[in-house]
């Protein structure tokens, strides 16, 4: 396939977790244009199996390349440990996915070689961040949690309640236990209560996706002779599978930028023609 320079870089999550990855590349990439796709539809990803993620990134994967994309961002963590090396092996363009920077960050920042990790079912269960951790550190301790109801209760537009607060506590009390130094927010809906997080876990290092993932992409564009020159300022739109206007209330919180419109997408239709 023939890349462009001046396309656009794709990115998707199961919903508005992605765009805490999308913010910060917007900040740091801002002569690209970005197509933002939120599988709504289809959320949570954290409860799908493997299969499932698989069938249903391929079919966001193709309908990005008809946006013409030039890289496409798995920015979910979920989809990434289901499906990324069975995307990467079906389609001809680049496909970074989130995780492997994150692993190799926290690495480099622990001292203590105790890394925590909070994510959702599915990131948990296919051991892939232990893997990727123990790939940079074999000695590394790595303490896991699932934290099933995190993504849905930020994504619905919880409030920031007593509730909430309870949840994110009992969901970081074995890195408590464990005495970690440094803990992965597996899930990019985690950063949009960051600050949440670090007052249940004080002192603790926490690594999210979204620094992490706009360096590589950098660096890939550059690499690949793909990036576009400054002095402009990109744009970037959003579609998403399930209702728009819901992904407008929901994203419209986190996203430090004006979300536009928002298309509707039915993917079954579109892999059916
Ligand atoms: N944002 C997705 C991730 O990084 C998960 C949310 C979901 O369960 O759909 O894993």
């Amino acid at each position: 396939m023939e890349l462009h320079r001046d396309s656009p870089i794709g990115v998707f999550d199961s919903g508005v977790g992605g765009l805490t990855v999308l913010d910060e590349c917007l900040a740091s990439l801002p002569a690209e244009d970005f197509v933002y796709f939120g599988d709504t539809a289809f959320f949570p990803y954290g409860e799908r199996t493997a299969d499932e993620l698989r069938d249903r990134s391929l079919k966001i994967v193709d309908w990005l390349l008809g946006q013409n994309v030039k890289l496409v961002v798995v920015a979910c963590n979920s989809a990434t440990a289901a499906a990324l090396d069975y995307l990467q092996t079906q389609r001809e363009v680049s496909i970074i996915g989130v995780m492997a920077p994150e692993a190799h960050a926290a690495v480099q920042a622990s001292r203590s070689r105790r890394i925590g990790l909070l994510a959702t079912e599915a990131t948990v269960s296919s051991g892939s961040y232990e893997r990727m951790v123990h790939a940079h550190d074999a000695g590394a301790e790595v303490t896991s949690v699932a934290c099933p109801e995190l993504a849905p209760a930020i994504q619905n537009g919880d409030e920031f309640d007593a509730d909430l607060l309870e949840l994110v506590r009992d969901y970081a009390a074995p890195l408590r236990e464990a005495d970690v130094d440094t803990a992965i927010l597996g899930c990019t809906h985690y950063p949009m209560i960051e600050r949440l997080l670090r007052r249940t876990l004080p002192g603790v290092a926490l690594i999210s996706s979204g620094v992490e993932i706009a360096r590589e992409v950098r660096e890939t564009l550059e690499r690949k002779e793909l990036l576009r020159a400054w002095g402009r300022e990109g744009e970037y739109r959003f579609a998403c599978s399930g209702d728009p206007a819901a992904f407008v209330e929901s994203g419209s919180r986190f996203l430090q930028m004006p979300l536009g419109e928002v298309a509707q997408i039915d993917l079954d239709a579109v892999a059916a023609t």
